[in-house]
Order: C-alpha cells, then sequence, then structure tokens
C-alpha cells in the first residue's frame, strides 16, 4: 500500500478537486474553531435501506451516547443509502461518466476535529458487511494516506442481522479491521454484556424492538464510545 501519497494523489483518490480539498480543510479548522467545547459522534449507516434496522439501531445507539454529557456531547447519523460512494475509486480507477460522489462529504465531516467517535454500522449480508459498507470502508484509504486523518478517534461497530446468531460478530470483526487500519482507537460493547460490539437481530418485520439483548449492547457501546472519547472511563469495581 502507498502510504506516500502526494497531496494531489489525495486529491484523486477521494474523487474531488483541489479546490474543494482546500475548502475542506478551511471548514474543518474554523469548525473545531467555533466549537471547541462540542464533541460530535457520528454514526454511519451501511444499509442500501435508509431508516431500517441498521439506521434505528445507530439511532438507539447515539442516544446513549448522548445521555453521557448532553450539554457536551452532538450526534449525527450519516445514511450510506442516501449518498452515491463508488468503491472502486479506492483503487485509483478515475470517477466514470455518470457517476457522482459523495464521499468527500463524509470524510470532511469524519476529520473534522469535534467529532471524537465514530460508530459503523452494518446489516450482515452472508456473515459479512454490505458492500456498501465495504465501498465506504475502501475509500477511507484516502484518509489513511492523509496522515491517519482518523488517528485517536475512538470506534465502534454495529452488526444487525435476520437471525440472532447471523454472523453479526464476523462482520463486526471485518469492520473493526478496516478501523484499525485507521489507528482508530476501538471500543466493544460496555459492561454489563461487554463483548465487541453491538449484536442486534431483526426478529422479523423490521423490527428490532424485541431484541432486549442486542438493544443493551446498543446502548453500551454508544456509552462506552462517549466515555472513551471523553476519557470519562469508570475505575474498576473493587
Ligand atoms: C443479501 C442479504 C444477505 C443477508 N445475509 C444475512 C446473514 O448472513 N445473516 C443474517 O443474520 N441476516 C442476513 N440478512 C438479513 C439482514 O441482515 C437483516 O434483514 C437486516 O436487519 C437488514 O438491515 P436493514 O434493515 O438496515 O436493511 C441478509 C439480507 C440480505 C438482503
Amino acid at each position: 500500500m502507498n502510504t506516500s501519497l502526494t497531496r494531489r494523489g489525495f486529491v484523486h483518490a477521494v474523487g474531488m478537486t483541489a479546490g474543494t480539498a482546500a475548502g475542506l480543510t478551511a471548514l474543518t479548522s474554523q469548525a473545531a474553531e467555533a466549537s471547541a467545547d462540542t464533541l460530535k459522534i457520528v454514526a454511519i449507516a451501511g444499509s442500501p435501506r435508509a431508516g431500517k434496522t441498521t439506521a434505528q439501531s445507530l439511532g438507539i445507539c447515539l442516544e446513549a451516547a448522548k445521555a453521557l454529557d448532553p450539554e457536551r456531547i452532538e450526534t449525527e447519523l450519516i445514511e450510506l443509502a442516501e449518498m452515491e460512494i463508488p468503491g472502486y475509486l479506492a483503487a485509483g480507477i478515475p470517477l466514470k461518466d455518470g457517476d457522482r460522489d459523495d464521499f468527500s462529504t463524509i470524510a470532511a465531516k469524519l476529520t473534522n476535529r469535534s467529532v471524537v467517535g465514530i460508530i459503523v454500522g452494518s446489516p450482515v449480508y452472508f456473515g459479512s458487511m454490505t458492500y456498501l459498507c465495504k465501498a465506504f470502508l475502501d475509500r477511507c484509504i484516502a484518509l489513511r494516506a492523509r496522515r491517519f486523518a482518523l488517528s485517536g478517534k475512538v470506534g465502534g461497530v454495529v452488526a444487525v442481522g435476520g437471525v440472532r446468531n447471523g454472523g453479526q460478530e464476523l462482520t463486526i470483526s471485518g469492520i473493526q479491521a478496516a478501523l484499525l487500519a485507521q489507528e482508530m482507537v476501538l471500543v466493544g460493547d460496555g459492561r454489563p454484556t461487554c463483548h465487541t460490539g453491538a449484536t442486534v437481530w431483526n426478529s422479523g418485520n423490521d423490527d428490532i424492538s424485541n431484541d432486549e439483548f442486542g438493544i443493551s449492547t446498543l446502548k453500551n457501546l454508544g456509552r462506552r464510545v462517549a466515555e472513551v472519547a471523553l476519557n470519562r472511563v469508570a475505575p474498576a469495581e473493587p
């Protein structure tokens, strides 16, 4: 992997113009100055179906994150279903005629200094993440090339499956591998469930409300991302 991409190379890789890149840099530093005290946790939903179980799960997770410090924490949900993220640009193939690329919009949000936590959620598709989630994570190679722009941000992962044990943990591991390659600091769902992340079951009719265990993992993950990002980890009980 070429980690010494030039700025021009990065601009090409993320599919934006040099002008846009300069604008994003300015926007990022301005936003950081304007909201020095506001910390943001962003969730990215990798389902092609906007507003469905992955988005609902991330909503629960973000709510729990915000609850740690409602005055200080802002949250945002980004749905990849509503964006165009061509994965092939990650391999250096130029944008094809007629294709649109929204990656720079997400990149600008995630690299903003006020963003301290990123939660990635995907439905389980045959024991793995969706094509949308993979395309997004592959495109993040441009952020790695940009001096590891996501380094130190706290990461958590949510997987939603149509069966209770349909590959949620495998999906989480695949996403975590990509986030570790960004030098992010990963956490799992915190106590008392405390495993690799939130494992949710869509028990039918796109409904997760009966999945008591999955909902606890969502809440514990959201809280854990926030407490590590804000350095408010509770001491171990004696
Ligand atoms: C192509 C495809 C493959 C799937 N494979 C799995 C699977 O391996 N394991 C599982 O538990 N659910 C599987 N599902 C079910 C989805 O993970 C589940 O319906 C999930 O809630 C969808 O998320 P969404 O509501 O955000 O779209 C699959 C669904 C599709 C469309």
